[in-house]
């Protein structure tokens, strides 16, 4: 059914613009597509509200934002949210994080931990995810089956990892040939699971070249190229992964990966720290894109992303969360840390040095900035309309209560500026304060799904 939403909507529409409208009208067409937004006190709004269509009126003291995008997401690190971050990368993978994907062979353990993690993202605003699965083809099409079952908008990948090394022999693609052919089955099976609707998708998910032979590489660029399927994988997330590449390669690992038919329109670098300026040119020549992970950064990257400048060469990117090696399931946060780690890069961190040369000035971003990365800028990276409650985009939509007394964020009347009231929902703003959350125009947090 088409209907007719009422709200006060708060978005970015570009990096630097903040986009207020107290009074919108939203026509949603029963597809889930927005067809027009406009203020309800002119004549386009007053006919949309007219037209027969059923309404939907927010209540007063909310806020209308669009559903986020998070990039990046280690599925089944779900239980060690929060947990082992103190080890650096390499250890945590072998001796936290790989026993634990490893258990999801079994369906029994996997489908719980799915749903709750679908369901806890949804409740903090998370209207898209691209996931990392597991290594196992079943456990992968479990995980599609909960985001179409819970209605949440989602690239879901199958884990193709091979490497003697990088991996560990019970947890791993027997051979580069078999990771193809399981990445082809399970890309199948997905399409499969949501042949009607599309709202899931499958994403072709090397995990990360230390991971990965030559052969697997080549095959899963090989089969981005037949199938069209998009990517995602790791890039230059440490200086330990950076040197790496450097060494197997004999190049960056942005340019292996490129070497490898990896880096195609829409396809999702994660990290991406230590990528050079001509990284950075080669990646947006190919429509890549990079998700931007600050929490997790600050524990394993060794740098702080350089937002500004990979933006100023033309780089699309979004944020993600790295559940699990960021600590918090939540885009806001990672909207707010992405504003903070930015202060650390424009000021730098060691008093002990003068101040002139202890940052790289003009990295800060502000809170809409961040935003637009959260919403926009993830949309555009996966190349998909979302992002935005404008017309030609997707209704996915997030609902705050902003008289909501249960969390920590609070509205002043007579002191907080619309403008002030949007950057409390960007640094405070939770799951208390979330009272709606819709995905292609179905209501999936806070009533009755449709
Ligand atoms: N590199 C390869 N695998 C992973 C992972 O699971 N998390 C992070 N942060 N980096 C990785
Ligand atoms: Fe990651």
């Amino acid at each position: 059914m088409p209907f007719v939403v009422s709200a006060r909507v708060m978005q970015t529409p570009a990096a630097d613009r903040l986009q207020v409208i107290g009074d919108a009208v939203i026509a949603v067409d029963d597809g889930g597509l927005i067809t027009a937004v406009e203020p309800s006190g002119t004549a386009a709004g007053r006919s949309l509200l007219d037209s027969g269509a059923a309404q939907l009126r927010t209540p007063p003291d909310t806020v209308l934002i669009p559903g986020l995008v998070d990039l990046h997401v280690h599925a089944p690190q779900w239980p060690q949210l929060g947990t082992g971050l103190d080890l650096p990368l390499e250890r945590w993978l072998f001796e936290v994080t790989f026993p634990l994907e490893a258990r999801y062979a079994d369906l029994t353990f996997a489908r719980p931990v799915w749903s709750d993690l679908v369901d806890g993202l949804l409740r903090h605003g998370t209207t898209t995810a691209a996931y990392f699965a597991t290594v196992d083809v079943a456990a992968t099409s479990a995980l599609a089956r909960a985001a179409v079952q819970a209605g949440q908008r989602a690239f879901v990948g199958r884990v193709a990892m091979d490497h003697p090394e990088g991996t560990p022999e019970w947890y791993r693609d027997a051979s580069a040939p078999a990771g193809v052919d399981r990445s082809a089955r399970s890309i199948a099976e997905i399409l499969a699971i949501d042949a009607g609707r599309g709202l899931v998708q499958p994403i072709i998910t090397p995990r990360f070249t230390p991971a990965c032979t030559d052969d697997l590489l080549r095959g899963l660029g090989e089969l981005a190229v037949s199938t069209g399927v998009r990517v995602q994988t790791h890039c230059s997330e440490s200086d330990w992964a950076h040197v790496y590449a450097l060494h197997r390669f004999g190049t960056t690992d942005t340019n292996a990966l490129d070497g490898f038919g990896l880096l195609r329109p829409g396809t999702v670098l994660a990290h991406a720290n230590h990528v050079t300026d001509d990284d950075a040119d080669l990646i947006r020549e190919r429509g890549a894109g990079i998700a931007h992970c600050p929490l997790s950064n600050a524990y394993f990257a060794d740098a702080v992303l350089p937002v500004r400048r990979l933006r100023g060469r033309g780089v699309e990117m979004g944020l993600g969360t790295d559940v699990a090696g960021g600590a918090s399931p939540s885009l806001l946060h990672q909207a707010h840390d992405a504003v903070t780690v930015s202060r650390l890069l424009d000021d730098g961190t060691d008093a002990h040095l003068p101040p002139e040369g202890r940052g790289v000035g003009g990295s800060a971003i502000d809170t809409t900035h961040a935003f637009w990365l959260a919403t926009v800028g993830g949309g555009s990276v996966l190349r998909a309309p979302v992002g935005l409650l404008a017309p030609g985009y997707r209704f996915d939509a997030v609902l705050i209560d902003a008289a909501s007394r249960r969390g920590s964020m609070r509205v002043f009347p007579g002191i907080d500026s619309p403008e002030r009231t949007f950057e409390k929902i960007v640094r405070l703003a939770g799951p208390v304060d979330i009272v709606g959350v819709w995905v292609d125009g179905r209501r999936v947090v806070g009533g009755e799904p449709d």
